[in-house]
Parts: C-alpha cells; sequence; structure tokens
C-alpha cells in the first residue's frame, strides 16, 4: 500500500473524520481496503484496531481483499433463478477460472453472486460493473466474458 496516497487521504479527514466516511474514501482510492490501511486508520483515529476492523467487516460493501478492475455480479434472485442464473453463474466460473467470491489472479474480474437486482422482468440478469445485461443465456455469457470488457461498449 502507498502510504503517502493514504496519508494525503488522513489529512483530509484531520479534525472531522469519521470511521466509515474514511474507509469510504481509502477504499475509493485503493479498490479495497487494505490491512495496513486499516491499523493506520485506527491510529490515526485513536481506535482499537479492532473496532477499525469490526467496522471494515460488517458492511457488506468494503472489501478487505482486492477486487478485479470489473465486478461480474450474477443474479440468483427467484426470478432469475427460474430462467437458468445456476449454469450461468457456473458458465462465468468456468470463463473466468475462478469461483464465486474469488478475483482473476491478474485482478481483472472478480465474481459474486448477487439477490434481486430490481430487474426481474429482465431476468436472467448479469450486472458488470454498472451496467446491466439482461435476458442472459449461457452462450450470451460466454461471449461477453470471452471479450474484453476494456475494448467493449454496452452488451445489453
Ligand atoms: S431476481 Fe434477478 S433481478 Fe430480480
Amino acid at each position: 500500500m502507498d502510504i503517502e496516497r493514504l496519508n494525503k487521504i488522513l489529512a483530509v479527514f484531520e479534525g472531522e473524520g469519521g470511521l466509515i466516511s474514511i474507509l469510504q474514501r481509502v477504499q475509493e482510492e485503493f479498490g479495497y481496503l487494505p490491512e495496513d490501511a486499516l491499523f493506520s486508520i485506527a491510529d490515526f483515529l485513536k481506535l482499537p484496531p479492532s473496532q477499525v476492523f469490526s467496522v471494515a467487516t460488517f458492511y457488506d460493501h468494503f472489501y478487505l481483499t482486492r477486487r478485479g478492475d470489473h465486478l461480474i455480479s450474477v443474479c440468483q434472485g427467484t426470478a432469475c433463478h427460474v430462467l437458468g442464473a445456476r449454469d450461468i453463474l457456473e458458465t462465468a466460473e468456468n470463463c473466468l477460472g475462478i469461483k464465486t467470491g474469488q478475483t482473476t489472479p491478474d485482478y481483472k474480474y472478480s465474481l459474486e453472486r448477487v439477490a434481486c437486482l430490481g430487474s426481474c422482468a429482465l431476468a436472467p440478469v448479469v450486472l458488470v460493473d454498472d451496467e446491466i445485461h439482461s435476458r442472459m443465456t449461457v452462450r450470451k455469457v460466454k461471449k461477453l466474458l470471452t471479450e474484453d470488457l476494456d475494448d467493449t461498449e454496452s452488451q445489453t
């Protein structure tokens, strides 16, 4: 972790920083919350490290391990499930060569399963970063994940 980048962030919160805001800002900067950063934040706020770690692990939107550049979220809610979401998730795992919850070794992709994404009428649904891909099929997910997402525009 780049300590200078962290110190610049902490300096902004000098005298007015709340733990959650600092965690959010640090994650925004690094893409996750490095362990060293959590100890430094505890130091900065004069809190026991256990308190900082317990907040960081309590909320789902904080990540303690480095994530991929692209987050692939495969919906497993009821509407998506009945239309083959399980096969889609399995296909995504095979295409990326990782299991759900893991990140590819090159840190390009992270794969997760999520409950309803609120787009049931478009089921089954895969979310890539902020973009919904609707009415997915095994074939469509294979195509999506074998293309380089950095070079690809919308595929909905
Ligand atoms: S169940 Fe998948 S979007 Fe609602």
